[in-house]
Parts: structure tokens; C-alpha cells; sequence
């Protein structure tokens, strides 16, 4: 392509692009296009001859514009999700042009540097100990993934077994102890691994969803063999957190590795007001969070890091002739990760703690928490209207009541609040009951955003209640 014709073509995505970020805090937040229409708008025979790059991106651009959720922008409060710094939003466009395969030292050495002096960053900012490895995967799925793949290779080392080349076929079992609360990535990543989500044992939590230690005392006193015990740092509906360093001591007086699934609460640690919850957290063997949560890192972005740089090499590393490494001091971060061609994933990261540096990551997190309290407040204060948990981080739990079925009730606010459009939540069950999440995650929201959401919320519930 002609130099021309590729800025003018990258030149159009900046403007799309731009274009779609000034209107964030402006649109209705949620989607509004149906189903069909965006497979009427997107969909076409593939054709037989190539068209001209501007007009495809032009026209991706207007198919989607209806199906586009505005979960960057301020007033998304679904599921756990930030919204893409400027300047990691940038560095990931950059790392797209330069389209290196962070796979090896040898095909992207920039990449394998970056993501080097972002681990260092990445283990100071978050108190975990001073060389443990770190893999950029692409979220909290594959980083509990990762860090169960290294405690499978470590549990059944001990135990004499090579998982890695014998497989589970005949090896000792390996008990797997689990909150009652633990996010289903956790038992997807057991199915993934041969361990089984089913066999996993439950022990039993609290009613803010924390694992009782009690419990997992009595769990871990039937296990004999080799064993994992899965500790959870923020709920992903209540945003409790495990007794971390209870569990930790428990377990390991069993010799069990301790994996901490810390996908949005790790980032905790980033704040002196909040780090208390995570009292414990650095004497874990794994853990995994998420960048693109609350570091506010565009998509796909999620962090797993090992103890034991061993277990973690040894679980994942890849072999081969052509796979040619230079000296032990260059990053191969294949090592680190389930996969093998891979972007340079550590780039956007490294921008977005440059951009913030400690102090505004801290700040994020307290921003964040301080936005969380305030709408569980407001919230609170409206007679039939509960918060059905203790508000320790970003998460609120709310529930709607009235004459009639509360269940009901709760639904139908969410529904109405969807449409209506000022802001997006989702909804839950806690507990046996319904329930409206309140994720608070982005950068970018301000008192007056949540101001403006709970009244939103509120005139939802008042004319539900009215129907
Ligand atoms: C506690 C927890 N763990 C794991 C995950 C999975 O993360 P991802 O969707 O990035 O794979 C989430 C996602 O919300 C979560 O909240």
C-alpha cells in the first residue's frame, strides 16, 4: 500500500475513533441496536474482489455504531469492567502497527523488555514478593488458569508425578478446595486443566461471600495427597475478600499451593486504605488479576504471577528446534503464558502505570471505592431500597422491595434502568435473592456521573413501583 493510502486509511480510524470516545459520555449506555439489525447492517456475502480501506473502515464503523456498549465511558457500572486509559488506549494502538509477535525475545525484543520492567512495577505496586514470575495473558480466565496450571505441576512434583508429560492419567489425585463464592473462571480453568470443576471441594462462606476459615480447616484436615486451595480477593458480587492470610497458613501447613484469584481486588493493595483487606495476600504461591478492570487497560489484558518462577516455567514453556533463545537475561514471554504468538501485551500496561504512576493508581482505586460508598448512601437512604452488602471496595449490591414479589421488582428496575439508558447495570443473585450489581471501575466517572445514575436508578424504581 502506498503511503498515502495508509494514512489515509489510519487517519479515518483516528477520527472514527476519537469521534466514538467524545460521544462516551453522551450516549445511551447501553446498546440499542437489535440483533437483526446489526446482522442486517454487518452482514453481506464475502465478495470476490477486495474493496477500497477507507470505505470498509467507514462502513464497520456505521454498522456497529448502534451494537457499541459505552463501557468505557463514565456511567457503566456492569459486570467488573474500566474503560481504557488515553494513553494505554494509545500504546495498544501502537502495539497494533507495530504488529510484533511478543512470543519470543528474538521476533520482539522491545515487547519482551517492556513487559520486564513492567512485571517489576507491577509486583512493587501490588506487594507481592520480589521475584515471582508474571505472564500478560489475556484476562482473569487464562491468569487462574495459569497460576493452577504452575500449582498442578508444583503439587504433583512433590508428589513424584510429571504432569507435564504423563498427564493425570494414573497420577495421585489432587483435591482442589474452593469458596462457596469462587468466580466460575476458577472451575472452568480446573475443567481446562483435568482437575474437574465437579470434584472441586467447596468450603463453605460467609454472608458476604467470604470462605470460612473454619471450614476450610475442616475441609483440609480430610485431605491426604497432594492439594490446592483457590482463595478469592473480592467477590465478584460483594467485593469481600477471603481471610487471605488465614487461609494461606492453613493451607500451606498442609503443603497446599495457595492460588489467589484477585481479578479486580488486588488492585487494592495499590491504596493504603484499602491494602488491609489483603493482610496475607504476598505469602500466596499465585495469583491473577485483571489490567483491563480497574488498571483501565483496553482489552485483552489480564496478569498472572507465580512465586516460584519454576512451577510457572515449567507448566507452560514451549520446546522446539526453530524456537531459537539467546541468552538467559532475554525475556521469552511464551514462558509465562498459555500461548505461543501472542501481541506485545505488556505495552499498554507499561503506559497505563506511567500514565497514572503509584500516586494515581492509588488515587483510582480510592476514587472508585469513595464513588461505590456514595451510591450505596444514596441508594440506602431511599425507604425500600436495600444494600445487601457491606460496601469494602467497588462493588454495591442493591435490591428493590414493594408491596409485591421483591424478585420481581428488582428485575424490572434493572430492565427499565437498561432502556432508559443514563447508565448500565446488570443484575444477580445473592444469597437466593435478586439483586442490581454496582461495578464502579472506570477512570473516568465523577461524583456527578454517580449522582446522576442513583437518580436514574431511583426513577426507575419509582416507576416500577407505580406499575
Ligand atoms: C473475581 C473474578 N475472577 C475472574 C474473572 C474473569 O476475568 P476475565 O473476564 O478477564 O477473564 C472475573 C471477571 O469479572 C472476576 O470478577
Amino acid at each position: 500500500m502506498e503511503e498515502r493510502s495508509e494514512q489515509a486509511v489510519l487517519g479515518r480510524a483516528l477520527e472514527l475513533a476519537v469521534a466514538f470516545r467524545h460521544s462516551l459520555p453522551h450516549r445511551h449506555v447501553g446498546a440499542v441496536a437489535t440483533l437483526e439489525e446489526l446482522t442486517a447492517a454487518l452482514g453481506r456475502p464475502l465478495a470476490e474482489r477486495g474493496e477500497d480501506p477507507v470505505r470498509v473502515v467507514d462502513e464497520i464503523a456505521a454498522a456497529c455504531e448502534r451494537g457499541l456498549v459505552a463501557s468505557a465511558g463514565p456511567r457503566y457500572f456492569g459486570f467488573v469492567v474500566g474503560g481504557g486509559l488515553p494513553a494505554s488506549l494509545a500504546a495498544d494502538w501502537l502495539v497494533s502497527a507495530w504488529d510484533q509477535d511478543a512470543g519470543l525475545y528474538a521476533l520482539g525484543p522491545a515487547a519482551a523488555v517492556a513487559e520486564d520492567v513492567t512485571a517489576a512495577w507491577l509486583l512493587d505496586l501490588l506487594g507481592l514478593p520480589e521475584g515471582t514470575s508474571v505472564g500478560f495473558v489475556t484476562g482473569g480466565q487464562m491468569a487462574n488458569f495459569t497460576g493452577l496450571a504452575a500449582g498442578r505441576h508444583k503439587v504433583l512434583a512433590a508428589a513424584g508425578w510429571d504432569v507435564e508429560e504423563d498427564g493425570l492419567s494414573g497420577a495421585p489425585p489432587v483435591t482442589v478446595l474452593i469458596g462457596e463464592g469462587a468466580h466460575v473462571t476458577i472451575l472452568s480453568s480446573l475443567r481446562m486443566l483435568g482437575l474437574g470443576g465437579r470434584r472441586a471441594v467447596r468450603v463453605a462462606a460467609d454472608e458476604q461471600g467470604r470462605m470460612k476459615t473454619e471450614a476450610l480447616r475442616d475441609a483440609l484436615a480430610q485431605v491426604a495427597g497432594p492439594a490446592i486451595v483457590c482463595a478469592q480477593a473480592g467477590n465478584v458480587n460483594s467485593g469481600a475478600f477471603d481471610p487471605l492470610d488465614e487461609i494461606v497458613d492453613l493451607a500451606h501447613q498442609r503443603r497446599a499451593w495457595v492460588h489467589v484469584d484477585g481479578a479486580f481486588g488486588l488492585w487494592a493493595a495499590a491504596s493504603p486504605r484499602t491494602r488491609t483487606l489483603l493482610r496475607g495476600v504476598e505469602k500466596a504461591d499465585s495469583w491473577a488479576t485483571d489490567a483491563h478492570k480497574w488498571l483501565n487497560v483496553p482489552y485483552d489484558s489480564g496478569l498472572a504471577f507465580v512465586r516460584e518462577p519454576g512451577a510457572h516455567r515449567a507448566s507452560l514453556t514451549l520446546r522446539a528446534d526453530y524456537l531459537q533463545r539467546g541468552s538467559l537475561a532475554e525475556r521469552n514471554p511464551s514462558d509465562w503464558v498459555p500461548e505461543s504468538s501472542r501481541r506485545a501485551r505488556g505495552v499498554p500496561v507499561y503506559a497505563a502505570l506511567r500514565s497514572l504512576g503509584r500516586a494515581g493508581v492509588a488515587a483510582l482505586v480510592e476514587r472508585c471505592c469513595a464513588l461505590a460508598r456514595r451510591a450505596a448512601g444514596q441508594f440506602a437512604a431511599r425507604p425500600g431500597v436495600r444494600v445487601l452488602n457491606d460496601v469494602v471496595l467497588n462493588q454495591v449490591l442493591v435490591r428493590f422491595e414493594g408491596r409485591g414479589d421483591g424478585d420481581a421488582l428488582t428485575k424490572a428496575v434493572i430492565a427499565r434502568v437498561q432502556r432508559e439508558g443514563t447508565c448500565w447495570l446488570g443484575g444477580t443473585r445473592w444469597r437466593g435473592q435478586e439483586a442490581m450489581r454496582v461495578s464502579v471501575s472506570g477512570w473516568s466517572t465523577t461524583e456527578a456521573d454517580m449522582d446522576r445514575s442513583v437518580a436514574a436508578v431511583l426513577d426507575a424504581f419509582a416507576a416500577e413501583s407505580r406499575s
